[in-house]
């Protein structure tokens, strides 16, 4: 990711997963990160670990259910990124799902009309369609976000959530974005870049042909959740994963103390929402 530097502190893997990627042209990069999120779809079979994101924390309290009460931080990182567009009946397309967590709550609590929730990963969409197949409004596709599988013009709402920094080509993404949102629909975006490269993303945004209705920077809200998540983060590694393989994976968390939490602390990277309209 632009904005952080391969550094001592983020365990070997992920050192050299960081050196690769500043030398990698950007279709190569695209491929490691899938290659990244295959492997952890693969190994991490614990059908309650369904989040990948940093989660948020505010003052509004995402209204959920007893059973989404663990996973609270994450979910209302989905919430604020789509609380300000009507979801009921309508379609709804998720751009980079991963485990499917964030899709499952919206379908259920939210009750759009359909929700199709894409993601580069065979493997976590693997998952995804035996955990949540008892959903009738929810499917999940194997799709790149830059030629997406879908038809033109068939979704009201397009959301992405802390994905896009893993993709090769952003132009396409966006181009693929706005030709399957709806005449009207909305785009919801969430995710973190250096200041260049958010403002190079702005410029993206308005090149592709949607309206900026607003933005905002969240990444203090995104601390204070990586913050109160860190304990049960670093927990949940040291029971899955390798002692050699911690550090990394600590890191590719946001672990308080590991590069990229460091980054985001000290506002060499931010962490933004856009709401933006296809005119
Ligand atoms: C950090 S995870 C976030 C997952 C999910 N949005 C969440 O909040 O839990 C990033 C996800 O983006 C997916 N991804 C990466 N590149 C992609 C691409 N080109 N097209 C679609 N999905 C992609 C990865 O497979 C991974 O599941």
């Amino acid at each position: 990711m632009e904005g952080v530097g391969a550094s001592l502190g983020m365990g070997i893997p992920a050192r050299a997963f960081y050196l690769a990627m500043r030398i990698a042209p950007p279709g190569m990069r695209s491929r490691m990160w899938r290659r990244l999120y295959q492997r952890m779809s693969k190994s991490q079979l614990d059908s309650n670990f369904r989040f990948m994101n940093y989660g948020y924390k505010d003052e509004t309290q995402a209204p959920l259910e007893d059973g989404d009460e663990g996973d609270r931080l994450f979910i209302q990182l989905y919430h604020m990124n789509i609380r300000e567009v009507r979801i009921e009946n309508k379609d709804l397309l998720e751009i980079g799902s991963g485990r499917g967590g964030g899709a499952s709550w919206i379908a259920r609590s939210l009750n759009p009309r359909k929700l199709v929730a894409v993601d580069y990963s065979g493997q976590a969409v693997k998952r995804c369609k035996e955990w949540y197949s008892h959903q009738e409004n929810l499917e999940f596709i194997e799709g790149n976000a830059e030629a997406l599988p879908l038809e033109d013009e068939s979704f009201d709402v397009v959301y992405n959530v802390e994905s896009s920094h893993c993709y090769a080509n952003i132009p396409k993404f966006l181009g693929e974005t706005f030709r399957v949102t709806k005449n009207g629909g909305k785009f919801c975006w969430t995710d973190m870049r250096d200041k260049k490269t958010m403002e190079k993303l702005h410029d993206q945004f308005i090149q592709a042909g949607f309206t900026v209705e607003y933005r905002r920077d969240v990444t203090k809200n995104v601390v204070d959740a990586l913050d109160l998540i860190d304990e049960g983060r670093r927990e949940m590694i040291r029971q899955s994963a390798p002692p050699s393989l911690r550090k990394s994976f600590e890191t590719f968390g946001g672990v308080p103390g590991t590069p990229i939490y460091e980054a985001l602390k000290e506002g060499r990277i931010n962490y933004f929402h856009y709401l933006m309209t296809k005119p």
